[in-house]
């Protein structure tokens, strides 16, 4: 995954360790994990023709990858929107703050995990596109 990705967002490789009985990933700090861990959730069994997301963080870091399946990854700065497809065992991406993603075509087997920094805050959320827009672009 070469794409230029828009600012705060990074693709990480996850280690795999792998033998004659499969496959194992473990995140940690050492594996890529670039905060402490405060809360896990995950998503899965999501309807056909569903996109979720549609916000941005003021605040939080959060690590997503998908376990089973994959689904298309919107990113966007404000300046510069991205879309990736996240259907790798082994990629995983950091939505930094005052990052607008969306989520879309999830496969019917897709199951995504999310790994955030801090616990679930509705006050951090910005779910308005054009006051995302605004807030981005005054720094
Ligand atoms: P929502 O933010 O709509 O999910 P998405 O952005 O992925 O489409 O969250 C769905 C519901 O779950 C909403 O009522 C908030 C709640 N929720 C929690 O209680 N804890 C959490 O950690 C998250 C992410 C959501």
């Amino acid at each position: 995954m070469e794409q230029e990705l828009p600012k705060g967002c990074r693709v990480i490789t996850l280690p795999v360790r792998g033998d004659e009985r499969g496959n194992l990933i473990a995140l940690e700090r050492s594996t890529g994990v670039p905060f402490g861990i405060e809360r896990l959730y995950f998503i899965f069994d999501t309807q056909a023709g569903v996109a979720r997301g549609f916000h941005a963080h003021r605040q939080l870091r959060q690590l997503v990858a998908t376990m089973a399946g994959g689904c298309t990854m919107i990113l966007d700065d404000g300046e510069q929107r991205t879309e990736l497809r996240l259907d790798r065992r082994d990629i995983a991406v950091e939505i930094g703050p005052m990052v607008w993603h969306e989520m879309h075509d999830f496969s019917p087997d897709c199951v995504m995990t999310v790994l955030a920094e801090a616990p679930y805050d509705e006050a951090d959320y910005i779910r308005d596109y054009s006051e995302f827009v605004d807030l981005a672009r005054r720094g």
